[in-house]
């Protein structure tokens, strides 16, 4: 069988497949359906340093191929996280990626820094969130900005660092190159595009938040092209994202550049998606008498 293991900033995942932060929570939902041990990591949900409601309701909303949220990152924060959810998901024997999203630059190193020295195997810095006033996307649209908190998290953790970028940008390149110029040890790709959706009856936008991040299939044919042109421009590994649900997704993520692939949005409508594309994988690569995964990696053969 072959062998779907791959290495991606030191760090050794059983295969490429991660549930994408924020939909798959701290992984307690799912852990009645099949074991976690068979995910290749897991991304939680972002963390803020004190527990956050998030955004107000009506914040979820279905579009053609895909959804829009504007959650706004709830959840329990750093300390909560530590001491209830971490020590759960370390006998779990999956690779456990902590999402960061602080408000401040001070924030986010607070965060890195109690993370330091735990279970937790590798950190995903947000800066890509577009549902938060402070924090989030507001790090991520600009290269000095992107560079500036990517060093500050840095310098605080020994941690493998991986900087989850926006796609609510122009030259998505450039934002890459900034965190990697700055000690960022992977990119990951790409967070929400930010959406509308109107009841034209009420004529009143559906999220209360008026705008929110698009995700689902519909996003997939673009976050291909971001992970081809950062693939490209950076000498950091890249972790796909965006609209993956098959496994034929995955292999297409990869052939672009993609060391890893998390899975979202897919995960509202099949909770098994990531077993069936790890079986697929597996079939497909056998079926072709490719022997590691990893060998797909970047291997797309542009015109
Ligand atoms: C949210 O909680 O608003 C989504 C998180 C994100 O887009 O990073």
């Amino acid at each position: 069988m072959a062998d779907l293991s791959v290495k991606m900033a030191g760090v050794t995942f059983k295969n490429p497949i991660i549930p994408a932060s924020g939909s798959f929570g701290f992984g307690r939902e799912y852990e009645h359906l099949y074991p976690l041990s068979s995910l290749g990591g897991i991304s939680v949900k972002g963390m803020t340093l004190h527990q956050r409601d998030g955004n107000p309701p009506p914040r979820i909303a279905e579009t053609p191929a895909g959804m829009l949220n504007s959650v706004g990152l709830q959840n329990p924060g750093i300390d909560y996280f530590l001491e209830h959810e971490l020590p759960n998901l370390a006998t779990k024997g999956t690779i456990i990626i902590a999402n960061v999203a602080g408000s401040t630059v001070e924030d986010c190193i607070e965060i890195a820094s109690k993370i330091e020295g735990t279970a937790v195997d590798m950190i995903e810095l947000n800066i890509s969130c577009p549902n938060v006033k402070e924090g989030g996307v507001a790090f991520g649209t600009r290269p000095q900005m992107a560079g500036d908190v990517t060093k500050a998290v840095r310098d605080v953790t020994t941690k493998p660092l991986m900087v989850k970028l926006s796609p609510n940008v122009t030259d998505i390149a450039e934002i890459a190159r900034a965190v990697e110029a700055n000690g960022a040890d992977a990119v990951s790709l790409i967070n929400t595009l930010l959406g509308m959706k109107i009841d034209i009856n009420s004529r009143r936008p559906v999220l209360k938040n008026n705008v929110g991040g698009l995700s689902g299939p519909a996003v997939f044919p673009i976050a291909v092209r971001m992970v081809w042109q950062v693939a490209n421009a950076v000498s950091i590994p890249v972790c796909g994202m965006g609209g993956v649900s098959r496994y034929e997704d995955v292999i297409e993520m990869m052939l672009a550049g993609a060391s890893t692939v998390q899975i979202g949005a897919a995960l509202f409508t099949n909770p098994t998606a990531p077993i069936e594309i790890i079986n697929g994988l597996t079939n497909w690569l056998d079926e072709r008498g490719i022997k590691n995964i990893s060998d797909i990696i970047g291997g797309v053969k542009p015109w």
